[in-house]
């Protein structure tokens, strides 16, 4: 790590990872206010399923389970293709020109980071909303790896520093409790289903379940979602170059850990002191007194 007097700090924010700032929230720097802007402009249909997250929340995990869904219905869904990666079939809106999601066939399945008021959102188009949240302190873990590994950070700080940002919501989109409260809370009334991470853990078959019924795809059995659990097994997806994140390999430190890393509920407990996970915990308590959501963080 450099020495404290030869940091770079970015932005008005004074972050030290490089970032861009809009609407009040903190994205990756590719990401400007013209990419923004056209998430407004694309046109929503009332197919459509967004795949809604925090980052380091599940998305991924999501997607191959959707996609692995229509695999196992064999629906003939072109986001079945074997030549196209999970994010090519399954883009992030606010990273994918409109003009490509304009085409895409339907239901669409898009991933979005975007906070509850800026979620693409039309209320005469009543589209459907996965929402999966993880625990904050396997969150934070998981965005400190990922801040460090994307080259275009430019981060290489030490987790204490880390941690203290994400407590502070300024982290890559902001603050997470307000992210997932917004969510749950949906005060518009979306068709939102929450899943929580753990829970995929905890009794995937049964979170495979729901999900395929809020996705309105055929019956499914509890043999058809094992199927579809085994086949979005984290040792499956980190092998397999269409799921791992590899074709991004060029934009990544060779010497940081891999987009699928670990896959686990409770890594925190390798990096938190009891002091900061006190912190954690009572900031979810205050947060979320007013609603009924906790997390489990060990299995
Ligand atoms: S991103 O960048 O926001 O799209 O990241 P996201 O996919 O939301 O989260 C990445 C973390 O999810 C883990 N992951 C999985 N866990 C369990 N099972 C499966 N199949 C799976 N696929 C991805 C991934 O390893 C990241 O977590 P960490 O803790 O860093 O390993």
């Amino acid at each position: 790590m450099m020495e404290e007097k030869d940091r770079r700090l970015y932005g008005e924010l004074q972050l030290p990872f490089n970032h861009s700032y809009l609407h009040g929230r903190i994205y990756p720097p590719f990401i400007k206010q013209k990419h923004l802007d056209a998430t407004r402009i694309f046109q929503l249909r009332s197919d459509d399923v967004l795949i809604a997250t925090y980052p380091k929340n599940g998305t991924t995990w999501t997607q191959k389970i959707i996609q692995n869904l229509h695999k196992v219905h064999k629906t003939g869904h072109d986001l079945t293709r074997g030549d196209k990666v999970l994010l090519e079939v399954m883009p992030w809106l606010e990273n994918t020109p409109h003009e490509i999601v304009d085409k895409m066939p339907g239901p669409r399945y898009l991933k979005t980071h975007n906070s509850y008021n800026l979620v693409a959102y039309n209320p005469n188009i009543p589209c459907k909303y996965v929402y999966i949240a993880r625990n904050p302190k396997d969150v934070c873990v998981s965005l400190y790896h990922h801040c460090k590994g994307f080259a275009a950070f430019e981060y290489d700080g030490p987790f204490e520093e880390f941690a203290d940002l994400f407590l502070k919501g300024t982290v890559e989109s902001s603050d997470w409790w307000e992210h997932v409260k917004e969510f749950y809370q949906n005060t518009r009334d979306m068709d939102v289903f929450f899943m929580k991470y753990e829970d995929m853990h905890a009794d995937g078959v049964s979170a495979i379940k729901k999900l395929n019924d809020f996705c309105s795809l055929p019956p499914m059995t509890d043999e058809m979602a094992t199927e579809v659990l085994q086949l979005s097994a984290f040792k499956s997806m980190k092998a397999d170059p269409k799921s791992n994140y590899s074709w991004l390999d060029d934009v990544r430190k060779k010497d940081q850990a891999p987009f699928m890393r670990k896959g686990t509920v409770g890594d925190w407990s390798n990096y938190f002191t009891p002091e900061l996970a006190a912190k954690f915990d009572n900031k979810t308590r205050e947060v979320f007194a007013d609603i009924d959501l906790d997390f489990c963080d060990k299995l």
